[in-house]
Formats: C-alpha cells, structure tokens, sequence
C-alpha cells in the first residue's frame, strides 16, 4: 500500500460520508477506502477491474474530489482543469501526495484552480492539501502539446512519454526504419504519443498501437487523425489485449514501472515476441547501451542483429 493512501485512510470518517471521485487512484488498495460511493480513476490500463480513463469522468452526485499527486506538474493541472470543467459549483477537493514527490509545488499550483487551499495533515512522508475547486471551461488545447517530426504532426498530452519532443531513442528507431522495405502488418508496443505508428502507417503498414497508459492510447489516436493516418488503437498491458501474428513488432520499449526503473516488463516484451510474429517475422527494438538485451533476444530468436548504433542507444533486430 501506498503512503498516500494510508494517509487518506487517516481521514475515513469524512471519506465514509461522502461521494468520492478519486483521481490518478493508481494504488490498488485504494478501492478499499471507505464511501458513500468512490469511483477510481486512473490511466493505468493494467489495473484489474477498473476501466481505465485518460481523463477521470465525473458522476454527477460526487461531492468530495480526491487527487492523488501525479509524477508531473502538467499532469496535475490537466487533471484539476478538467475536473473544474465537470463541476456545476465549487467542489471540495483534496490533494494528497508524498513530501519528496513535489507535493508542495502541486499545493502551489492547486491554488491556481481552487480557494481556500489549506495543509490539512502530514504524516507518512506525505501532505494532504484541502480547497474548493472552483467550475470554469476546460481546453484540451491548453494542455497538449504539438511537435513535429518529418512531415507528421505529433500531439501529447501530459503524463506521456517524452511529452513535446522526439526521444532520441525513438529518433535512433525511426533511422533505422527508414532503411528497411517494410510492408505488412505491425504491431507497435508502447505507441506512446504514436510517432512510431504515424511513420509506419504513412509508409503503408497495417498498424495495431498499444499502450498500458490510457493517456497514451488518446495522444496516439489524436497524432493519427491531425495526420489523416489509420491504425487500430488500443490499451494493453503489453500483448494482453492482442490477438493474432505480425510482419513486424516495432518498439521503444519502456524502463519503468511507474516510479522504479526496470528491465522486467522489456525481458516479457522480448520473451513473448515470437509468439506474435509470422514466420520470419522480425522484432525491431531500441535500448540504451549496456542492458541486456541482446542475451534475452538470442534466447527467444534465430537470428539477431545490431541495425544501428551510437554512444547511447542501440537498435536491435530479432528474426523469428
Ligand atoms: C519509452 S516509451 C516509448 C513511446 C513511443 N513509442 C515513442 O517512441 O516515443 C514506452 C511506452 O511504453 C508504455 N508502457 C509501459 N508499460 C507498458 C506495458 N506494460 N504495456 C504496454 N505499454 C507499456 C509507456 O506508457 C510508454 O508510452
């Protein structure tokens, strides 16, 4: 469990009486909390039970808004512009999150949408902050960014991946792309902000994009539509809502799992690949130098590769 939830815990007297939303709710033992009614919210497509929301949609009888305090400060005020967008009056709200993790610019920043922001608790490492949300319009617009990358406009949203700009991974990834004859079907896993779809889908590919984040599945949809580009697009936990076998898997593959870094969910990602390849089918990756993924790819392809290369990335190919 985490912090902050145990620190909400500590108010379950005001919880129990109320109609709770409960925004960026990534813990799962937060379904635990006691309510009048709580609807959890979050990106994360992986939770089991729970339909995941880019955006937390309000139900009309809430009438205590909870925050969980998101990794970035963008992040936190998209979530709190588009709840002041979906309420009819001012709100109470509460913002909670951990003493390390940046809580008190999120306080700042609360105070830019909700009045009478006051510390309402500490305890655990982490502040719980209350105010009253006040309504006012919500403007996707105000909050997405737009890049472009050769020719195709790429849109994102806060909380995804290398938000406004082209990782240089991805960047190493799309060299490397573009000196291949590609055609057939891909499956791109972690589509992120969808560079990687849109190029592949302009070239021709049948794309299926998936992304564990919810906010990820939109910013990529968007990036296919600003560029009249088509691809199937859908949350997944890495292969768990694909079916089928593809030309080619196409991927920057993700290091962390929300706040730790980790190789685990690349080595499953890699494992896993020939089972949705065809034959002779080929997995196209970028990592950063020195993980081992190299051992990982020879165990589970014939054939492996380095298609490019510099001092901090490398791509590999995998021939099933
Ligand atoms: C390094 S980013 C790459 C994003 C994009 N492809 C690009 O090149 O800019 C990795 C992506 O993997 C996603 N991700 C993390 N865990 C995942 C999982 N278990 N299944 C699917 N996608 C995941 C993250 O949300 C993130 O968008």
């Amino acid at each position: 469990m985490e912090n902050t939830t145990r620190l909400l815990q500590r108010h379950d007297n005001v919880l129990a009486v109320s109609h709770v939303l409960l925004a960026e709710a990534d813990d799962a033992a937060l379904s635990a909390l006691p309510a009048r009614s709580l609807t959890l919210s979050s990106d994360d497509s992986s939770l089991p039970g729970r339909q995941p929301h880019w955006l937390p949609v309000l139900p009309g009888k809430t009438d205590l808004l909870v925050v969980v305090l998101p990794k970035s400060r963008e992040r936190l005020r998209l979530i709190l512009a588009s709840l002041a967008g979906q309420i009819k009056q001012p709100t109470p709200i509460w913002l909670v999150g951990p003493a390390t993790g940046g809580i008190k610019g999120g306080a700042t920043d609360l105070t830019d949408y909700a009045d009478a922001v006051t510390l309402e608790d500490s305890a655990r490492h982490c502040k719980l902050y209350s105010g009253r949300l006040r309504p006012a319009p919500f403007s996707l617009a105000q909050h997405s960014r737009h890049w472009q990358h050769d020719g195709i406009q790429v849109v994102s949203y806060p909380g995804v991946f290398s938000h406004g700009r082209l990782d240089d991974g991805s960047a190493l990834l799309l060299e490397s792309l573009a000196t291949l004859s590609l055609s057939g079907s891909v499956l791109d896993i972690g589509c992120g902000a969808g560079i990687l779809s849109a190029v592949l889908s302009r070239a021709g590919l049948q794309v299926t994009a998936v992304d564990v984040s919810a906010t990820a599945v939109a910013a990529t949809t968007a990036t296919l539509q600003a560029n009249q580009l088509a691809a199937r697009v859908q949350c997944s936990d890495l292969y768990s809502a694909v079916s089928g076998r593809f030309d080619l898997i196409v991927s920057n593959p993700p290091f962390h799992d929300g706040l730790q870094r980790t190789t685990a969910i690349s080595e499953r990602l890699i494992r896993e690949a020939p089972h949705y390849l065809r034959d002779n089918g080929r997995l196209l990756l970028v990592a950063n130098q020195g993980l081992p993924y190299g051992d990982w790819l020879k165990q589970a392809f014939r054939q492996v590769e380095v298609l490019a290369e510099n001092r901090r990335f490398r791509v590999w190919q995998g021939r099933r």
